[in-house]
């Protein structure tokens, strides 16, 4: 896993990212990091929070339309027990993004009332996003633009060129997301990383990759799997993984010459139809859970 996480990370690049985001963080208020809603662990830079230092956070639990409803609100209440703000998100459809100005607001209320009483009327805050690649950054900032008349910046302490959002009264918001690296060297989150598509599968092999998210399957038990692929729910157990993919493929008709199962064919199938969502809104990891 390292070795793939390398070819997309590797030390140049990401101290050239680590300064470009550092340079940005000067420039704002607060950070709204993106999460995946099914990975919220596995998804998160182990950095983050050391580079923003005690800059206010708030977490988008993006691709909710994905995850499962009630693990979601789950991790909501378990970041709200740490005293993190965070919310869930679909920037697909927009759902959910009608909150995000006010939960900028609540984090910043310290700063907010801190410049009132100075006598300002209405303070203007700063806001940067931040996440690793395919969380969803662009789909975020395309979706709050579109909404949000774009002007370009150019005042003082700003660097040149940097342009921002207006998303609220009080809120801009920075239109270069700040890209971030996964955790290098767990194996876990990098299973986890390519069941979601967020890591290229030429790197990967698939059909291993494809075992993997069976053994998680067969333990979750998902409604729609189990009535995609017309499954027997109470011999999932007992059913090796790999034979799993190989009932799997011959309900598909994935055959290869001389009646063979194509396991690289229901492989690929099985991981693409999980990206989509279609064996369900499945979250793979929950709050409490084995990965912290
Ligand atoms: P990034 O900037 O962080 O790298 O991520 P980006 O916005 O490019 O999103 C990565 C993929 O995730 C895109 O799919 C995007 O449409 C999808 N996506 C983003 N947010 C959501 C969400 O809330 N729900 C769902 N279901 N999908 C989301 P793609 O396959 O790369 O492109 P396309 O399908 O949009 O053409």
């Amino acid at each position: 896993m390292s070795e793939m996480q390398n070819i997309q990370w590797f030390p140049g690049h990401m101290t050239k990212t680590k300064r470009q985001i550092q340079a940005n963080l000067k420039l704002v208020d607060a950070v709204a990091e993106i999460l995946d809603a099914r990975i919220p662990v596995s998804s998160r830079n182990p950095d983050l929070n050391k580079l923003i230092q005690n800059k206010p956070k708030v977490i988008l639990l993006n691709k909710c339309d994905m995850a499962n409803q009630t693990a979601t609100k789950m991790w909501i209440d378990y970041y709200k027990k740490q005293g993190v703000k965070a919310i869930a998100v679909d920037c697909k459809s927009g759902r959910g993004l009608n909150k995000f100005p006010q939960s900028v607001n609540e984090v910043m209320s310290e700063k907010i009332n801190r410049l009132k009483s100075k006598g300002m009327k209405n303070p203007m805050m700063r806001i940067m996003i931040v996440g690793i690649p395919n969380v969803g950054k662009s789909s975020f900032i395309n979706r709050v633009s579109r909404q949000n008349r774009a002007r370009v910046e150019d005042r003082p302490g700003v660097t040149r060129g940097n342009q921002w959002f207006t998303i609220s009264n009080n809120l801009e918001m920075l239109d270069t997301p700040g890209v971030l690296w996964p955790k290098f060297d767990d194996k876990i989150v990098g299973e986890h990383l390519a069941f979601t598509g967020a890591v290229k599968d030429q790197i990967l092999d698939i059909e291993l990759l494809a075992v993997r998210l069976l053994d998680f399957l067969k333990q979750l038990k998902p409604d729609d799997f189990i009535a995609r692929f017309k499954l027997d729910k109470d011999e999932l157990d007992s059913t090796d993984s790999y034979d799993l993919l190989k009932i799997i493929g011959k309900k598909r008709g994935m055959l290869v010459s001389g009646g063979e199962i194509d396991t690289e064919r229901a492989a690929i199938m099985l991981l693409d139809e999980f990206r989509a969502a279609k064996l369900g809104r499945i979250t793979v990891e929950m709050p409490y859970g084995e990965l912290k």
